[in-house]
């Protein structure tokens, strides 16, 4: 098919918010830029145009879709209850980068779902895609915008790479500013329960609503057959064509391991400024106390990884507080789950 590119500056291009408004009306898909990283994007209630974007993406079925409001109001038709702490968790959140997990009502489709009896809630704050939803007039189911397996694409030039040719549209709005996905948070069970982290960090949730556990998903692999509270964890994820290990230790026993291991087409995924010290090809992702830097960087550098062609990757270690949380939990499936501990003598 025929992929038409859009160039989105701001939810004042009324025109092309609005040519993209129609193809997603007429049952088209269609990826849209948020502030975490781009999504693709169909209206939630058409079965037949969901269904195309798990074809365009090569997404395993059991994979359920987050849903995309622009006002507060239009959740009323796609739960089945509101507890209070979304009430709050929006007050304080929405719009922004928060994915709530909720009782789903009779009329959000099980192809959204993916079976399950909940369905996940975004408000974005991207202006572009609110202006495209309000314009829509739709809740719009959207999974990140690309090919299963691959990182989520953070500016245009990745979903065209992934997706151009299998997709209605492409609505490029620039650059993401988080960089990874939303938080997602299950507010269906006693209590709140973080499955993936993201930019808003485990610490913020907890101090508006008290008692959150983190799903032992986040950091440890699922076992083979275990029952898994958020499908999108058990999947091999994120990952460039490069196999990559994460390195735990000091910068001065990282350089000492790549030293005694690397190969002709090892690269590393070193910390802003470390560049120098590295006696081979390197790409770099944030600075070493920064997981902010580290999540806007992180999809990007994997890509990147790569383009330089890279065959193994050693990559440094983020801390796993904060909003590393959510950059450790990403690299950690790009890796594969392979860690190295290197303590200092
Ligand atoms: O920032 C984001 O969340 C981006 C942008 C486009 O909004 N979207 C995104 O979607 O990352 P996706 O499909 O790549 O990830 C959705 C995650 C998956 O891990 C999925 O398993 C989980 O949310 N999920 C969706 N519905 C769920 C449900 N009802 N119960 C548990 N997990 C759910
Ligand atoms: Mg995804």
């Amino acid at each position: 098919m025929e992929t038409k590119i859009f160039k989105i500056q701001s939810s004042d291009d009324t025109q092309a918010i609005a040519e993209v408004a129609e193809i997603l009306k007429n049952g088209g898909i269609a990826a849209i830029p948020t502030e975490t990283v781009y999504g693709l994007a169909a209206g939630a209630f058409d079965v037949k145009a969901v269904e195309n974007i798990f074809i365009a993406k090569g997404r395993p079925q059991d994979n359920p879709l987050i849903v995309h409001i622009a006002d507060f109001d239009s959740i009323n038709e796609l739960v089945s209850s509101l507890p209070d702490s979304a009430r709050i968790l929006a007050k304080k959140f929405w719009p922004g980068p928060l994915t709530m997990i909720l009782p789903k009502s009779d009329k959000v489709p099980l192809v959204v779902t993916a079976g399950l009896d909940t369905v996940a809630v975004r408000m974005p704050s991207h202006p572009v895609a609110a202006a495209i939803i309000r314009a829509s007039g739709l809740p719009l189911a959207a999974p990140s915008a690309n090919l299963s397996g691959k990182p989520s694409p953070t500016n245009a030039r990745y979903v065209i790479e992934d997706l151009n040719g299998r997709v209605d549209a492409i609505a490029d709005g620039g650059d993401c500013s988080a960089g990874v996905e939303s938080t997602v948070i299950s507010l269906a069970g006693d209590v709140p329960r973080v499955l993936r982290p993201g930019v808003i960090t485990v610490e913020q949730l907890r101090s508006v609503l008290g008692d959150v556990i983190v799903d032992k998903a986040v950091l440890s692999q699922p076992e083979k057959g275990a029952k898994v509270m958020s499908p999108g964890m058990k999947y091999k994820h994120y990952a460039p064509k490069a196999k990559i290990t994460i390195i735990n230790s000091s910068l001065e026993r990282y350089i000492e391991y790549i030293n005694e291991n690397a190969t002709e087409n090892t690269a590393a995924l070193c910390f802003d400024g470390e560049e120098r010290l590295m006696p081979l090809k390197c790409v770099t992702y944030g600075g070493e106390n920064d997981g902010m830097a580290q999540a806007h960087r992180l999809f990007d550098a994997l890509r990147e990884l790569d383009e330089i062609g890279a065959q193994t990757v050693f990559a440094r270690c983020p801390s796993s507080d904060g909003v590393g949380l959510a950059v450790y939990n990403r690299l950690l499936r790009a890796a594969a789950f392979r860690v190295v501990y290197l303590f200092d003598e």
